[in-house]
């Protein structure tokens, strides 16, 4: 075992001991209550990495019994969440609430105080950004907000210190756990969506609301921060293209796997010789690839550098302890350079601020991609030929993978596509739309490689 000489030992003892980091907490929900246990527990162990104790000095919540049951009688407890985004003896306000109009203003509030800021809070930073990192630059302090994108997975530190010294030519990731466990349900079980949903709501997956999950919004607030700090950009969430999961059905996973694929709700930021494509949709991912293989309510990043080459990141995308994990370790590093100049700190979206640049996002109607269709016919003849044909007059080479025939005798014809522009394809569906043979829609998904 290693001696620590008795010179050395007596040194280590003597360090004067550090001034706490002083932390008011917005929230004592989910996440909030997590931090408060994780400070807790591993109390020492953080403190022998940050240098600095932690001391929560007040909580704000609207239910106080609630919040006294958990945190006891030594901390401030309020229901007035100015009086944490006020309070003369803190350092940082961790914003754990939720919502984008009092969170903001609280924010903006804190920051003026001259405190820094943790926020777990996406929505927030997806719409109000751009106000936010400006007024905490202006002041001189920190807005750090690790779980706000992959919760436990540190793919902001990843992207704003490890792959520094790249160019990152795409990251892209399942970045919405909630999508992805119903997703692998309908996989599973052969269930359609609303079963599904169902039953990520009955297992606390979902919301009572599940639509920013299921429409794929909050994955387009986390691919515009994701792809702020990739890029360099202004935050692009306005001119994100989102698309949800509902209108997916079970036999389009089924014959995606029968074909080789998984539909994942993938988000997409990938820099383009025109511009950012920036989106969120559901897309077939080859059996073999890594990211076929996140089941659950799990996320995965994979970042694609020009030195690095392609990195993964996997881990949990919700829950207590695993978003608390990210909120601490922001915590950490507040302690560790809240008193830098800021220039010495690590830059909010990783690029110094007057080299962030506005980077035009290519619209949609402008990209192009391969696509997974499936028609629906009646069982006559011709129909295959029509399909085909019609496909071709709009651009789409084509040939049809599988043929399904259905109990009501109809047929599902599934086709992949090469890769065509946005404009063709969307022609094709029209035109498909008119032949009259056709039953139900035409179900289109994009087919992602991601190499
Ligand atoms: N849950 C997760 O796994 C997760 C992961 C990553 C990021 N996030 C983000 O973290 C934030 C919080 O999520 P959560 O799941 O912890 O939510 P939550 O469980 O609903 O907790 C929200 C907390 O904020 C308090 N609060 C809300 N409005 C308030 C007000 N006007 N005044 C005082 N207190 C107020 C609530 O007080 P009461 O307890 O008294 O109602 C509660 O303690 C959200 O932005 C969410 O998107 C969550």
């Amino acid at each position: 075992m290693l001696q620590v000489p008795q010179e050395e030992s007596s040194r280590v003892r003597r360090q004067p001991a550090a001034a706490p980091l002083r932390i008011g907490l917005l929230g004592l929900g989910t996440v909030g209550a997590g931090t408060w246990q994780v400070l807790e527990r591993n109390r020492q162990h953080i403190l022998a990495r940050s240098g600095r104790p932690m001391q929560i000095v007040a909580v704000a919540v609207r239910d106080l019994a609630r919040a006294a049951r958990i945190v006891g009688s030594a901390v401030q407890l309020t229901d007035d969440p100015w009086e944490v985004a006020n309070h003369p003896a803190i350092d940082v306000v961790v914003e754990a609430m939720g919502g984008t109009t009092l969170a903001r203003v609280l924010v903006l509030q804190a920051i003026n105080q001259g405190k820094h800021v943790v926020t777990t809070n996406k929505a927030l930073l997806a719409e109000h950004g751009a106000e936010i990192f400006a007024a905490a630059e202006a002041r001189g302090v920190i807005v750090a907000y690790e779980a706000a994108v992959a919760v436990s997975i540190p793919i902001i530190k990843a992207l704003r210190e490890g792959l520094v010294a790249n160019r990152i030519e795409w990251v892209a990731g399942i970045i919405n756990g909630t999508s992805n466990f119903i997703l692998s349900e309908m996989q599973d079980k052969g269930i359609g969506f609303a079963a599904a949903l169902q039953d990520a709501q009955a297992r606390g997956f979902a919301e009572a609301d599940p639509r920013l999950d299921v429409d794929g919004i909050d994955a387009a607030h986390k691919i515009s921060l994701l792809a702020a700090n990739a890029f360099g950009t202004a935050i692009p969430f306005g001119q994100v293209h989102a698309e949800g999961i509902a209108g997916l059905e079970a036999v389009d996973l089924q014959y995606a796997e029968q074909m080789g694929y998984r539909i994942k709700l993938l988000g997409v930021a990938t820099r383009g010789g025109s511009g950012l494509e920036v989106r969120v949709h559901p897309a077939l991912v080859p059996v073999d690839h890594m990211l076929a293989a996140v089941q659950g309510s799990m996320n995965a990043v994979m970042v694609k550098g020009d030195a690095s080459g392609t990195t993964l990141y996997y881990g949990a995308g919700a829950g207590s302890e695993p978003t608390a994990s990210a909120v601490i370790a922001d915590l950490v590093d507040v302690a560790r350079t809240a008193d830098c100049a800021s220039t010495q700190r690590v830059p909010c979206l990783a690029f110094q601020s007057h080299a962030m640049r506005a980077l035009p996002v290519v619209p949609i109607a402008v990209t192009t991609s391969a696509w997974y269709l499936r028609m629906g016919s009646d069982a006559s003849p011709q129909a295959e030929r029509a399909i085909l044909r019609t496909l071709l007059r709009c651009g789409l080479q084509a040939r049809i993978h599988g043929r399904y025939t259905q109990p009501d005798r109809s047929v599902h014809h599934v086709v992949l596509t090469q890769t065509v522009p946005h404009a063709a394809l969307q022609q094709a569906l029209a035109q498909l739309a008119l032949l009259p043979m056709r039953t139900g829609k035409t179900q289109a998904i994009r087919l992602e490689r991601l190499e």
